[in-house]
């Protein structure tokens, strides 16, 4: 037999309590409640909740579901909810009727004005609620996390600027290539980072679209101007259908997939400096106050910040993978699997936060070790190109210099010779296109500084890039 429910009781169970108590004739089951909670994390969107409250009270307002003095109580009371969510410690527990961000600020407006607060919820869902949440977060973590970007660049180009005079090898597949001015380094970085940031910008077109009143998923039937609540919280346009509205999170995917990328970046490099960092290389020594020691082996300084910069890319495409995965199997439109998008998001926000301000100390106090360096380009023929091109300048094909050159650095590695070591007498053996003036082909200088052409490793091309940078760091 279906238990009756009678008004007493839905005023003394939690359940019977919630705002959907309604439908219900039992309570929830504590184990249900702790479950499907999500304020212990959601409380963070508090701020935009509260801000998309106010917007949206001022629309029904406008819409006729308010007098002008009960939106004023209900603005105010708003406010009066916010000031309490920013003073109240970590550890607020809300009540099982409060299990999320939502409902919790809905609750205590009505706590706090009575049931003139119960006409908030009018005309809207949690599910477009939820939505603007996210994006009115997502549009100020992006301003945030492309400042810390920009920052990092700053970094590098002051690195540019300080090392146009310093040679490293280049590398590819790990050995030793060609020289490279370290300026050029710097300013490779500085352009992954450019696509970075550039990736968070654009993601900002599709994420600043208004989504409220869409309602659960079918839109609102209160003549709510959606035009104007955009224009009160600052979006240039509204969404354009109500179901793709409350199902789409599209823009979350997106921009762990920017944080991801941008973490990729990161991650690379973090590998490299590791190694750089090495006794093997000692291409940089990194600052003590940016390395930890060992608990057992005194000798030991460890890249450890660095380590982790690496190792925190991990996490943060596991969000990606998180979310994509949470979302591949979902029927339009909302489904509650969605609440499951938060977590990985703020982590991946607290991640970024932490590893580019990091990143960009790091940027500006590691010193190069310029002797170092220098022996590096002594050793492992990063010449041998130049002499390929030499004898094809002096009309070889490419294919047949690319032969020759093979052939003597084959003997200098037989005989442990560097190329410079080698007669003109000798090199002539190998092909009569040699002359006296192959030596001056033959030092990292030359090498640097006859890759004359736009986006290549001479001064003046590093200093041309290095200007046309500067000048967009400032826009
Ligand atoms: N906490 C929910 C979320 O994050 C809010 C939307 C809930 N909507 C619903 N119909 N249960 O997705």
């Amino acid at each position: 037999m279906p238990r009756k429910k009678h008004e007493s009781q839905a005023g003394t169970n939690a359940t019977l309590s919630k705002a959907w108590g309604g439908r219900f004739v039992e309570p929830t089951d504590p184990d249900v409640e702790r479950f499907c909670h999500s304020f212990s994390f959601d409380r963070r969107l508090y701020p935009y909740d509260i801000q998309g409250s106010i917007a949206h009270v001022r629309a029904i307002c406008q819409a006729g579901l308010l007098t002008a003095f009960e939106r004023d109580q209900m603005i105010a009371g708003l406010k009066k909810v916010e000031a309490e969510l920013s003073a109240a410690s970590t550890c607020l527990t809300p009540l099982p009727s409060q299990e999320d961000v939502h409902m919790y600020i809905e609750h205590r407006l009505i706590e706090r004005i009575g049931p003139v607060g119960g006409k908030l919820h009018a005309g809207r869902s949690r599910n477009d609620q939820v939505s603007l949440d996210l994006r009115l977060y997502l549009r100020d973590q992006t301003h945030t996390i492309t400042k810390h970007i920009k920052s990092l660049q700053r970094a590098c180009l002051d690195q540019a600027k300080k090392q146009m005079k310093v040679l490293l090898p280049g590398y590819t597949h790990l050995q030793r290539a060609q020289p490279v001015l370290l300026s050029h380094y710097f300013l490779a970085y500085y352009e992954m980072l450019k696509r970075d940031r550039s990736r968070f910008s654009d993601s900002l077109q599709r994420l600043n679209q208004m989504p409220l009143g869409a309602g659960a998923l079918a839109g609102n039937g209160f003549g709510i101007n959606r035009q104007a609540v955009a224009k009160l919280l600052g979006f240039p346009s509204v969404t354009a259908n109500s179901l793709d509205t409350v199902s789409d999170r599209d823009f979350v995917v997106e921009f762990l997939s920017n944080a991801a990328m941008l973490m990729m970046h990161l991650s690379r490099w973090a590998e490299e400096w590791i190694l750089w960092n090495t006794a093997e290389f000692r291409f940089i020594e990194l600052p003590d106050r940016f390395c930890t020691g060992s608990s057992m082996m005194p000798q030991k300084k460890n890249p450890d910040v660095l380590e982790l910069i690496r190792g925190k890319t991990g996490r943060v495409y596991g969000a990606l993978t998180a979310l994509l995965t949470i979302m591949k199997g979902l029927p339009l439109s909302y489904n509650r699997d969605m609440q499951e998008d938060k977590e990985p998001l703020f982590d991946t926000v607290d991640t970024l936060g932490s590893v580019l301000p990091l990143m960009t100390k790091l940027v500006i106090h590691t010193r190069f070790q310029d002797a170092h360096l220098k022996d590096a380009l002594d050793e492992g023929f990063l010449l041998a190109t130049e002499v390929a091109d030499y004898l094809t300048r002096k009309g070889l094909p490419f294919r047949e210099a690319h032969r020759v050159v093979g052939e003597i650095v084959l003997t200098g590695v037989r005989t442990k010779r560097p190329l410079t070591d080698f007669t003109l007498q000798e090199l002539r053996g190998y092909s009569k296109h040699f002359d006296d003036d192959i030596f001056d082909c033959l030092t990292p200088t030359g090498a640097v500084e006859r890759k004359q052409g736009m986006g290549g490793t001479s001064t003046a091309s590093v200093q041309f890039a290095l200007r046309k940078a500067l000048a967009e760091i400032k826009q």
